[in-house]
């Protein structure tokens, strides 16, 4: 895991109080902005405006923290000169966004990475969310721990400085039509069901969230039409997996921790699961056979 925030304490404080800072300006912006544009992001999805004033937000915002040399973001194709210094942010702003049209769940996904992006599990500083829930929330991975804090007028309220997830699962919540699964992720989903309760939003921060608060297990896993699945190792991935191991749970593509897989491109796919140790290893054993 990675392993702290070493010399880049004041920068990353700086870095959430601006996130934090951002959350209710965002979350203002998106009743006006629930229209799709004519523009496709790099991974060929529809954006939303608010995918793209959202972006357009943290950008400048980001601008003026000293210390943040790159800002990439998975609604542009290329990484972003914004300053001097030597971290990185990778940056998912509105995770889940087609939730917006039934007023359900989404958030703002921040990876920090040392160097040059595209960054591995080795290079993550720290990681958050936002979630814009029914609670503006923000959770921080940071130095091992993860602690979650309410978002009132901008300012960090923290509210569990040492979120961990329950040792018992209980939901279980995953992306992907059924006849696209593989055979072995198909095995272990009749399993699971027999035992934990579904629950999938849509959004990988309230989906991963649920897990954190409920444990279990989220997974957007490969697809026979999409090995390495949907979901970006950069944006998605690599913050959700440091954020959830934080959390005392576990990540795995599929064969190993999601903090392992070498970063070759910047919106390069990744299959994940997230969550209680026992249903990972589960999960693996099934996707073994495949
Ligand atoms: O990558 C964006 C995203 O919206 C994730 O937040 C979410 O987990 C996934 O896609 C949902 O995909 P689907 O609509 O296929 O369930």
């Amino acid at each position: 895991m990675p392993t702290g925030a070493g010399d880049h304490e004041a920068v990353l404080d700086d870095l959430f109080e601006t996130l934090a800072g951002l959350a209710p300006e965002i979350r203002a912006s998106l009743p006006g902005r629930r229209v799709k544009s004519d523009e496709t992001n790099p991974s060929g999805e529809t954006r939303l405006e608010a995918d793209a004033y959202a972006d357009e937000l943290i950008e400048d915002a980001l601008r003026e923290v000293d210390g943040i040399g790159t800002y990439a973001s998975e609604e542009q194709a290329e990484p972003i000169d914004i300053g001097d210094g030597e971290l990185s942010v990778a940056c998912d702003p509105l995770d889940g966004s087609s939730n917006i049209k039934p007023n359900s769940p989404m958030g703002t996904i921040v990876a920090v990475y040392e160097g040059d992006l595209p960054g591995d599990g080795d290079s993550l500083v720290p990681a958050a969310f936002v979630l814009f829930g029914p609670i503006l929330t923000m959770s921080v991975a940071r130095d091992g721990r993860l602690y979650e804090a309410n978002v009132n007028d901008g300012e960090i309220d923290v509210i569990d400085d040492d979120v961990t997830l329950p040792e018992e699962p209980t939901v279980y919540g995953m992306g992907g039509r059924v006849p696209d699964w593989t055979e072995g992720f198909a095995a272990f989903i009749d399993e699971v069901e027999q035992e934990y309760k579904l629950r999938y939003g849509g959004a990988m921060v309230a989906d991963v969230n649920q897990v954190l608060t409920y444990g279990g297990i989220f997974s957007y896993p490969a697809l026979q039409s999409s090995p390495n699945g949907k979901l970006r190792l950069q944006f998605e991935g690599i913050p959700m997996a440091y954020i959830t191991e934080c959390a005392g749970g576990v990540s795995s593509d599929g064969g190993q921790s999601i903090l392992e897989v070498e970063a070759t491109g910047l919106h390069q796919r990744v299959p994940v699961h997230l969550g209680n140790e026992q249903l990972i290893d589960r999960v693996e054993t099934h996707l073994a056979g495949d």
